[in-house]
């Protein structure tokens, strides 16, 4: 009698324990953001390499999507000595220095899905890479010349990452990056982008999806990315040309950078550049959001809160949300503090109703 006392005392103590760990384990679960937002979209973050000496736990916690803050832009991975050497004129080399190769280890290591950020860009671009003989004095190429250092671009990127990285899975890619006008009306001109300068006409954009269509690993998706994508004129450019490529079978996606502030664009506006944008069927990521908080906490709140509702309503055509940053002190705008979480990782309100709409 006494012995099944404690069997059954003990039975209890087991149970009690596997209800303890499962609880806790729930606790865990709910207060991060990606195992929140499980079953619907991941959560993303960028990343600059500085941070993973320090922040990894933070970032394994809350985040199944990397993107490289700047360390896959052009003039992050495009090596000048060795095109001179070795390109003939038409095949640009591509290295990884030491802070693009801790960002993809940690990627890698971690089983973190990678978008990757950018090919085809006005900006962070070596004026080099469009001039004769890969020389910053030297004339502008030809766009024959460009054409084959574009595809050659995009092939050496893809195939390194494949060669360095081969367990990296590289889920995401936005082959052009901010193509418009600020406000749209346009493609950028020729005294704004070099890409303009050699085309003069959209043909980049066209190009640059066809080789990557043809060099990226199965799976990768490719998206075109711009900034002021809730503004009317940029909404509209920029469905056009999606349009434009999914015509032709090259891009699988729109990427809203969504760079907000609480007094612009509102709620509604944004929401319906979304709907406009999923309603060319192609998926949809939000890509590098973060909102200028105009010293006002709550209302940066209810506006994250608005555009995760936006994006849970369309959740079967977004893959991935981004915040663009981990926590506000290592923002590109730290002083408008726009980030979910505080400059000492502290939770804002905006991370509690971020948490909210998930149901968490
Ligand atoms: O790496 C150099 C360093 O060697 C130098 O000592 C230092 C001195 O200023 O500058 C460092 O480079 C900076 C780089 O970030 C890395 O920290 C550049 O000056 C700085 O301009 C660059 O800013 C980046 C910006 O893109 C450039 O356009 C931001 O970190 C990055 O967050 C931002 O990201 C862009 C997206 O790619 C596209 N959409 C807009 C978004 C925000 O501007």
């Amino acid at each position: 009698m006494r012995q099944a006392r404690i069997g059954i005392f003990l039975i209890f103590l087991l149970c009690l324990n596997l209800v303890q760990s499962n609880f806790l384990s729930f606790l865990q679960a709910s207060d991060s953001l990606k195992d929140a937002f499980q079953g619907k979209f991941k959560i993303g973050t960028s990343v600059s390499p500085n941070e993973l000496s320090y922040g990894t736990d933070f970032i394994k916690k809350h985040f199944n999507s990397i993107t490289p803050e700047n360390e896959l832009k052009p003039d992050s991975i495009l090596d000048q000595t060795g095109s001179q050497q070795s390109g003939n004129n038409v095949n640009p080399k591509v290295s990884f220095r030491s802070g693009t190769q801790t960002t993809l280890r940690f990627c890698e290591q971690n089983k973190i899905p990678l978008r990757g950020h950018t090919f085809v860009w006005h900006a962070q671009t070596p004026e080099w890479f469009f001039k004769e003989n890969f020389q910053q004095s030297g004339n502008f190429v030809s766009k024959d010349i460009m054409n084959q250092r574009l595809e050659n671009f995009i092939k050496n990127t893809f195939e390194l990452l494949k060669k360095d990285y081969p367990q990296l899975e590289v889920y995401a890619y936005d082959v052009c990056n901010e193509v418009f006008q600020g406000g749209g009306g346009g493609l950028r001109p020729a005294s704004e982008s070099k890409w303009m300068q050699v085309y003069g006409s959209d043909e980049y954009i066209v190009n640059a999806f066809t080789y990557a269509r043809k060099y990226a690993p199965s799976g990768c998706k490719l998206y075109i990315n711009d900034f002021n994508e809730y503004m009317n004129a940029k909404t509209q450019n920029i469905y056009d040309m999606a349009t434009k490529l999914k015509q032709k079978g090259v891009i699988d996606g729109i990427g809203m950078q969504s760079h907000l502030g609480v007094s612009f664009p509102s709620a509604q506006m944004y929401a319906s550049a979304l709907d406009k944008f999923a309603s060319t069927g192609l998926e949809v990521q939000i890509t590098e959001l973060d909102i200028n908080q105009e010293g006002n906490e709550q209302a940066q709140a209810s506006l994250y809160k608005e555009v995760f509702s936006a994006a849970v309503k369309h959740a079967n055509q977004i893959p991935a949300v981004t915040l663009w940053g981990t926590h506000d002190a290592v923002s590109w705008i730290k002083d408008k503090n726009p980030l979910p979480f505080g400059t000492n990782y502290e939770l804002k309100k905006a991370y509690y109703s971020i948490m909210q709409v998930a149901g968490a």
